[in-house]
This record gives structure tokens, sequence and C-alpha cells, in this order.
């Protein structure tokens, strides 16, 4: 029989393992000042448009929260696959592409095992690795951008899963058709690679990156999206993968169970069905974009750079005598709320939502002014 626990003896107590004590949780964008005050919220990557109006019908239409949902969210995974010509066998969906690319990582990655991605990557990758177990490894950039030599060199025997944001946030860098077939190419067959297009109906569809046919080609290949960010729909926290069916079974065995609600299957197969909101959507940012990069450049003689972007955001560097943090402060004074990342190793660097004209126009000026020394 177990003794007695009595007093005199040390208080035993749960002990996380090693590689969970090792992270540091995701930190969210802020939509209020150090004081409270509610600030415009240029720093989630949000869709200033809201969302689609046929979107929001669906949603009280959806069926009781009394019954679990769909299981395996059957319709939305139709409507996704009419959508981009993909079978719906090769479709999973998950609570945000954030549920996706972790359990992809817990499933093909462990101790022992490295998983690879670019500095200045997505700040969820090092969390996912951590959290099974895998080691993180952060390869060199090229000025911000992926550099596929440096990636593919950094493959070893211990590399299991190679993580890619295309898009990338923070940085808005873009690789070409061409590098992400070559990228693809040098992977040994058995490297999964994770192409994370979260912004990825941002981009021109001239310059897709081929993604999508990659996942449909090879059985190493999964592609992420998200309804998120174009679609406006954040806070349904619903994302989808697509790739080999073998791949799409390995992630359906440890995803939630019901993990995309009633109201959320209802909503995002409506909003699947309305892609003017899209087309829309990314022709205000490619807009609104050009305008503000436009207005950073004019600071150039006072070191602000905007980084080349395809995504709804801009990363803006501070290379002179106006600090990221002097900035991120007086943007916050004329109420707005913008992303600074020194834990990503960049503290010269604001990330800026694109958001209405208004809103982009108000914090050029004000950027403008205090690099005047204004505000
Ligand atoms: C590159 C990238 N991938 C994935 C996500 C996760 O999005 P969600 O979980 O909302 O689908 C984000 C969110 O900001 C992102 O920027």
């Amino acid at each position: 029989m177990r003794p007695p626990v009595t007093d005199s003896l040390p208080a035993a107590k749960p002990e996380m393992k090693p590689w969970i004590a090792a992270i540091h949780a995701y930190v969210p964008g802020k939509s209020k000042a150090t004081d409270g005050r509610p600030l415009a919220k240029l720093s989630a990557n949000e869709n200033p448009l809201g969302t689609s109006v046929a979107a929001l019908a669906a949603r009280s239409a959806a069926v009781m929260p009394s019954l679990y949902p769909d299981p395996d969210s059957a319709a939305l995974r139709a409507a996704l696959g009419a959508l981009h010509g993909i079978d719906p066998a090769r479709i999973v969906c998950g609570t945000g592409s954030g549920e996706l690319l972790t359990i992809a990582a817990s499933a093909f990655a462990g101790p022992g095992d490295d998983v690879l991605y670019v500095r200045y990557g997505f700040s969820l990758y090092e969390i996912a690795a951590r959290r099974c177990g895998a080691t993180p490894v952060e390869v060199a950039d090229a000025d911000y951008g992926t550099d596929v030599d440096a990636l593919l060199g950094a493959v070893t025997g211990r590399t299991r899963l190679v993580f890619l944001a295309n898009p990338n946030n923070p940085t808005g860098s873009f690789l070409s058709r061409t590098e992400l077939a070559r990228l693809h190419a040098g992977l040994p067959g058995d490297v999964l690679l994770v192409v994370d297009q979260a912004y990825a109906e941002y981009v021109a569809p001239e310059d897709d990156d081929g993604g999508l046919e990659l996942a449909a080609a090879h059985a190493n290949v999964l592609v992420m999206r998200t309804f998120s960010k174009a679609y406006g729909l954040a806070g349904e926290r619903v994302g989808w993968a697509t790739g080999a069916p073998e791949l799409i079974e390995v992630l359906n065995r440890i995803r939630g169970p019901f993990n995309v609600s009633n109201a959320a299957q209802a909503v995002c197969t409506a909003a699947v069905s309305d892609q003017g909101f899209v087309t829309h959507s990314r022709e205000h940012n490619r807009v609104e974009r050009a305008r503000f990069v436009e207005a950073i450049e004019a600071l150039g003689n006072h070191g602000l750079r905007a980084l080349p972007s395809e995504a709804n955001f801009v990363l803006v560097l501070f290379e002179g005598g106006l600090t990221a943090e002097a900035a991120l402060h007086g943007l916050a004074e004329a109420g707005y709320a913008v992303r600074h990342l020194p834990g990503q190793g960049l503290p010269h660097g604001l990330r800026i939502t694109i958001g209405t004209r208004e809103q982009m126009d108000d914090v050029a000026a004000t950027l403008r002014s205090l690099t005047e020394g204004g505000r």
C-alpha cells in the first residue's frame, strides 16, 4: 500500500516536460494602449473590410448549438474542393490553420528530430516544433526573405519537416513558383514540406506560387490556408490543409474530433461561394499597400524602409533617428496598435496591417510627423 502523504515530505507536483518548459506562449496582437484605451487594431492582420454579407447571413441559419457539428466538415470541404479543383478526400479542416500546422509537426516530428524554418518565420513554427519535443532550427534569411540554398543546406538526416510561410509573416516576403519548386526538388522525399499560404488570397493570381500543384503531385507536401485573413473570418477559427490522402488521413487521426463549430462550417461554406468579397479584399489591399509603401519610401531619408510585401501588412524598418519603439508609442498616442516584434529579433521593425484608406493615411501622416520630431 502507498504510504500516506505527511507534512514532512516535500510537496509533490506535476512537472511539465522540458521541451514544453522551453516554450514562450504565442503573443497575440494588441488592441489596447497601456492605459487601457482602445486602439484601432493594425496588429493582427485582420481584414479591415469585415466579412462577406453572405457569410454573415449563414451564421444565423446555422444548426442548433445544442448539436455537435459535422465531424468531417463535409459541406465546407466540398465547397473548397469545387473552388480549387481538389478532391475533398485530400482536404482536412482545422480550428484555424494554427491547429493544422501544430498537429502536422506532432505527426511527423518528435524528440531527436529537426524542424526547419527561416529566421523571421511565423512564430508558431517554433512552438509547434517544441510542443512535440522536436528541435526548432532557424535558418539564415536573405535580406529578410527566404534563402532556398540556406534552407537546403541546413537539411540533415534529422530533418523531418520544413515550414515555409508564403507570403511570410512578419516580413511579407514571397518565394516565386520557380524558387518554391526548387526548394521542394532539393528536399529528400521523407521530409515534409508545409507551405503555409495563410495570405495566399492576397497574392495576385498571376504570381501564384504553385503550392497547390505541388501538394497535388507529391507525397511530401501539405498546403495550409485560413479563413482568418482575406475571408475576414478570424473569429470563426477555421483553416484547411490539402495534400496526399495518406497525409490527410494522419492529420484526421489527431485533430480535434469536432474541431470546426456548426456556425463556423456554415459561415465558411457561404464565404467560399462569395469570391467577390475575396477579390474586393485583395484589390483594396493591393491599392492601399502600394500607397502606404510609397508614403514610407518618402521617409527614406529618415531611415524608414518598407520591406516588399505580398501580404496584408508591411514590415517597416526604422534605421535612422526615429526608433521603432518611439514610433510604436507615437502610433499608440495617435490611436493605432501595430506590432513590435523584439522577441523575434526585430526590435527595429513594426509590422503594420493594411487597414482602411483613412487609417493608412493617418498612420503615414503620424510617422511623418514623428520623424520630424512632432506628436
Ligand atoms: C503565416 C501564418 N500562418 C498561420 C496563421 C494562423 O492563422 P489561423 O490559426 O487564424 O488560421 C497565421 C496567423 O496570423 C499566419 O500569419
